[in-house]
């Protein structure tokens, strides 16, 4: 259940009952920053004694006594200049628990109300380069996004948009039929590729005759040369398995690969329909939006005096016009609500650009750029892909790392009796505590951020990380094991009560659930539901020091273990919901 918009709806109608209007009112339901005030605050009375010329305090008192008739709620009190406080019934919560708990299918998130079609474009890495981690972070976040629109109901396209298209293919090219080695291109394609392209893109520079040659066979690529097309291809193929392989450690996939590549034939019409609307003009050669000329751009470009160009004086086309293609192909052939960019921070100027351009073509889909920060290093700068050495540290021997790392503090675990695992699932339970740690460091920040790389912090069993929440689920599962239970068969006959202060703080966290899976999906916001699954394991720590569960008896020992089922499925269902998996045991 919804419950702030439930608290809406009833405060908006208590509002309304109370003061004897015409029409509902906004409750303006919010958290109390302090439980000392009780659960929610309604804040309605505060607006509306502006609009009616009356002191908040006095609409707030008759709002209270209303409210206070309402099921859910226990007590409201008004407070401050005319606030309305209200405390929630525990019955109520308990019952809202408990129909939660029998809804197997959704754990008690309903789905939105509304469905939208809603590309999601992450990872989108360039070939022929290293994926970096920049793409990493791109194919976590987005990963997870992706997860929590489509549980919430809306219809989701995953697309990798492949840099795989542009000048540098050219380069590759001539460079390949110079220098390649098919065997090295076979055994590790993106490094044969890079060191190919550092070799031709060097030699260009001052090589005027080589560089012709690579604009000459650029040229033939994209007009279908079948030798150029095929060694294109080729390229495409070995890079595409390269990063197959990082997609499968992540447990991540894509509905669709509609790279730069695929919007090639779609370019010189793009141009030209800016150039006929007058949205572009031509400047020495080249076609370019100046923001500065057009009086409906947003003012923020309006001041911008670089233009965003769409193609060059030589008649090439940029990153910005591919991009305008991808976006008119979205709407026209997806029929697409939304589209979001899960990209680096630093693209921000060009999404501006094109989501401004695509509004001067007036065309009607919604788009988002979901900007993430750098990744740093202990030292504080962003994290660098090489080690001492120089060699690259590829994102696959990154997540190879991780899970040995995992292993070696599951193996202390062990040693320390902390831990328990078979030896013959050690593979899968470090690999998912591993690979977990990696995502949940990421994800639980705020994407807008920075954030440190730390693998001590990372793969942790205590504070907060991911194997942490593993554990806190492997525990809930244990407890049912020991008891020799069926979670699901006690989660369907259970009926929760809340009766001491550790079980009303873990039920009220476990109420917010459907909250705040869907303010993650509204906003883009992964790292919201980290922190709801990271305060339940603790409020779930705490119920357990405090509340024997298979030591209980009759209704309570049913109750306790009820809730622990419910947390169990919130754990598993949150880090589910930003690709994160658990295991039973541990
Ligand atoms: N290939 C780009 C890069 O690595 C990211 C592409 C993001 N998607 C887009 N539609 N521009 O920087």
């Amino acid at each position: 259940m919804l419950l702030e918009r439930y608290l809406e709806e009833v405060g908006s109608d208590a509002i309304q009952k109370a003061l004897d209007l015409d029409s509902p009112r906004p409750a303006l339901v919010r958290p109390t920053t302090d439980t000392k005030f009780g659960d929610f605050q309604i804040n309605g009375a505060m607006k509306l004694g502006k609009e009616l010329g009356r002191p908040p305090r006095e609409l707030a008192q008759p709002i209270a006594d209303a409210l206070a008739g309402v099921e859910a709620i226990e007590k409201a009190e008004v407070a401050g200049p005319g606030f309305v406080n209200i405390h929630l019934s525990h019955e109520w919560i308990a019952e809202a628990l408990t129909e939660a708990l029998r809804d197997f299918e959704r754990d008690g998130v309903p789905a939105v109300d509304h469905a939208e079609k809603i590309i999601v474009d992450f990872s989108s890495p360039n070939i022929a380069k290293q994926m970096h981690v920049g793409h990493l972070r791109s194919t976590i976040i987005g990963d997870a996004i992706a997860r929590v629109l489509s549980f919430l109901g809306h219809h989701v396209v995953r697309d990798n948009h492949l840099g795989d298209w542009g000048t540098q293919f050219g380069l590759l090219i001539v460079g390949m039929r110079e220098w390649g080695e098919e065997e090295a291109l076979l055994a590790d394609p993106i490094t044969e590729l890079e060191r190919v392209y550092k070799l031709a893109s060097e030699r260009a520079k001052n090589d005027e005759a080589f560089a012709d040659k690579a604009r000459a066979e650029l040229a033939k690529l994209q007009n279908d040369d079948a030798d150029n097309r095929a060694l294109w291809e080729h390229f495409v193929e070995v890079s595409r398995t390269a990063l197959d392989a990082v997609y499968d450690e992540l447990d991540v996939s894509f509905d669709v690969w509609l790279g730069e590549s695929a919007y090639h034939d779609a370019l010189p019409g793009v141009v030209e329909d800016l150039l006929e609307r007058g949205i572009a003009r031509e400047d020495d050669g080249a076609v370019c939006i100046f923001w500065g000329e057009l009086d409906d751009a947003p003012k923020n470009l309006r001041k911008q005096k670089t233009p965003f160009i769409v193609r060059k004086k030589d008649g090439a086309f940029l990153y910005s016009t591919t991009d305008i293609a991808t976006a008119l192909y979205r709407k026209a052939h997806f029929d697409a609500d939304r589209a979001l960019y899960v990209v680096d921070n630093r693209q921000g100027l060009h999404f501006q650009q094109l989501f401004a351009a695509m509004a001067l073509l007036g065309v009607d889909i919604s788009l988002e750029h979901v900007g993430f920060g750098t990744v740093l290093g202990k030292d504080g700068k962003p994290l660098r892909t090489r080690d001492a050495s120089g060699h690259v540290i590829t994102l696959v021997s990154l997540l190879d790392e991780s899970k040995q790392r995992a292993r070696a503090r599951i193996d202390e675990g062990i040693a320390e009796g902390r831990l328990r695992v078979r030896p013959e699932e050690m593979d899968e339970v470090s690999g998912v505590v591993g690979i977990g740690a990696v995502k949940y460091a990421d994800l639980r920040q705020n994407r807008l951020s920075d954030y440190q790389f730390d693998w001590d912090k990372m793969i942790s069993f205590q504070g907060n990380a991911g194997p942490y929440l593993q554990y806190a689920y492997a525990r809930c599962a244990s407890i049912f094991a020991k008891g020799g239970l069926d979670m699901d068969e006690a989660a369907s006959s259970a009926a929760i009560a809340l009766e001491v202060p550790a079980e009303i703080t873990l039920g009220k966290q476990l109420l917010r659930f459907a909250d705040v899976v869907h303010q993650a999906g509204a906003t883009s916001q992964p790292h919201l539901i980290c922190e709801h699954v990271y305060e339940l394991a603790r409020a779930f720590n705490g119920f357990y020091a405090e509340c024997p569960v298979l030591d209980a008896e009759g209704a309570t020992r049913e109750s306790r273990l009820g809730l622990t089922a419910l947390t169990a499925r919130q754990i598993r269902r949150g880090l589910g919901l930003v690709g994160i998996g658990v295991v039973d045991r541990m």
